[in-house]
């Protein structure tokens, strides 16, 4: 049994924010928790409808880079900070970084200058395995030198050496996970697990880039939201933690996955498409850390990708309008040549 806790969450309305708000709820019915999030394009207050009318959930429309919303969510203050709140897409970093800059790295020094002047308890930073860049041989671990190659990739290291500098400086209670490419529900349309199971769903082709043996390593969405869990209660201040399944999977390899899933077996759904400018080959993180407090992932790949396929074809209600709004003229803008959605 955990003491009760009041958590302020922000980027709650978006895909891991969300997932992890419900199950902390779930786990914990005596906790409370804030939820400041702007809402952007990736964001949806769908996302947690179940939650309405819940006493314990409070939602707050509002920005983190505005010192004054902050402080409105934190109000008598919090045990705690989680702070998922970011520009997420690397492909949208590529074309217009100027908004990745602001709230990854402003929005996050906010963050932080509220967490050192107000009643907050601890600071979790939600990183990712994108800041120590491409990975030649063998696992990065937490020491490691960050080398982002993307303005995603380097606005989110830029936040994580803001939160080390809080830390050393005004010995800030500060913790940062770095997980790596997650997938599971309410995830935006946008990344490659949902772009190409709803493609699919319509028998539409999906855009592979390049020669599609980037390698990354696929988490579901319920064990990274209990690696960050495990982390805010038993992590400690001032560490890093990895978070990752611990094994690797091509682009082309997940994508055949997909059309099994589908019952598609036709590789000419695949295009090939100009690869991302900078594209990380491989990403593989070494997470002995995190197992130490002891996580460990439990849904494998296999399944996991069968449940997401599942959940993905029982919600078409709340993918359909995404993919038919302002994502229709990205997607059209991005993959020009490709059949429109
Ligand atoms: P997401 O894009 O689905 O959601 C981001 C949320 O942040 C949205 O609800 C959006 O409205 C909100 N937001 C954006 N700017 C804001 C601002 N200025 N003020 C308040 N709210 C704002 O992102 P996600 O995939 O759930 O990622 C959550 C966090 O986890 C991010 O920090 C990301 O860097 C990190 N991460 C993601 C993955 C992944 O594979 N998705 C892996 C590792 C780490
Ligand atoms: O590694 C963690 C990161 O994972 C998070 O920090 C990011 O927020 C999250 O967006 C994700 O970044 P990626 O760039 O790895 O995710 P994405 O789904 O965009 O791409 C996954 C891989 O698939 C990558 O190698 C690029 C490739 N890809 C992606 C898209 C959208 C394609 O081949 N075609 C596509 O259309």
């Amino acid at each position: 049994m955990t003491r009760a806790m009041r958590l302020l969450i922000t980027g709650g309305c978006g895909f891991i924010g969300s997932n992890f708000i419900r199950r902390v709820l779930s786990q914990h019915p005596d906790w409370g928790v804030v939820n400041l999030d702007c809402l952007t394009y990736a964001g949806d207050e769908r996302n947690l409808r179940d939650l309405d009318g819940d006493e314990r959930y409070r939602f707050v429309h509002g920005d983190i880079c505005d010192p004054t919303d902050v402080r409105l969510a934190i109000g008598e203050g919090v045990d705690a900070i989680v702070n998922f709140a970011a520009e997420t897409h690397v492909d949208r970093s590529i074309s217009s970084p100027a908004s990745f800059l602001r709230t990854d790295v402003l929005g996050a020094h906010v963050l932080l200058e509220a967490a050192r002047n107000l009643p907050v308890g601890r600071f979790v930073q939600i990183s990712t395995d994108e800041v120590y860049g491409s990975v030649t041989r063998g696992r990065t671990p937490e020491d490691a030198p960050l080398a982002p190659r993307s303005p995603y990739a380097a606005s989110k290291a830029s936040a994580d050496l803001l939160v080390q500098a809080y830390i050393a400086t005004y010995g800030l209670r500060a913790v940062i996970t770095r997980g790596s490419n997650t997938y599971g529900p309410y995830q935006h349309p946008e990344k490659l697990v949902p772009l190409f199971i709803t493609n699919l769903i319509d028998r539409k082709p999906v855009p592979l880039y390049g020669d599609g043996l980037h390698e990354r390593e696929w988490l579901h969405v319920d064990d990274h939201c209990r690696a960050i869990e495990r982390v805010l209660l038993d992590g400690v201040p001032g560490e890093v933690y990895n978070v990752g399944p611990s094994d690797g999977c091509t682009n082309v390899e997940i994508t055949r996955r997909l059309l099994g899933l589908l019952g598609l077996d036709d590789e000419k759904l695949i295009r090939h498409v100009p690869d991302r400018p900078g594209h990380d080959r491989r990403y593989a993180l070494e997470c002995s850390k995190v197992r130490a407090l002891g996580w460990e992932p439990e849904v494998d790949l296999a399944k996991g990708l069968a449940k997401t396929v599942e959940w993905y074809r029982a919600n078409e209600a709340w993918w359909r309008p995404i993919v038919e709004g302002e994502f229709a003229a990205y997607y059209r803008h991005q993959y020009s040549g490709l059949d429109a959605r």
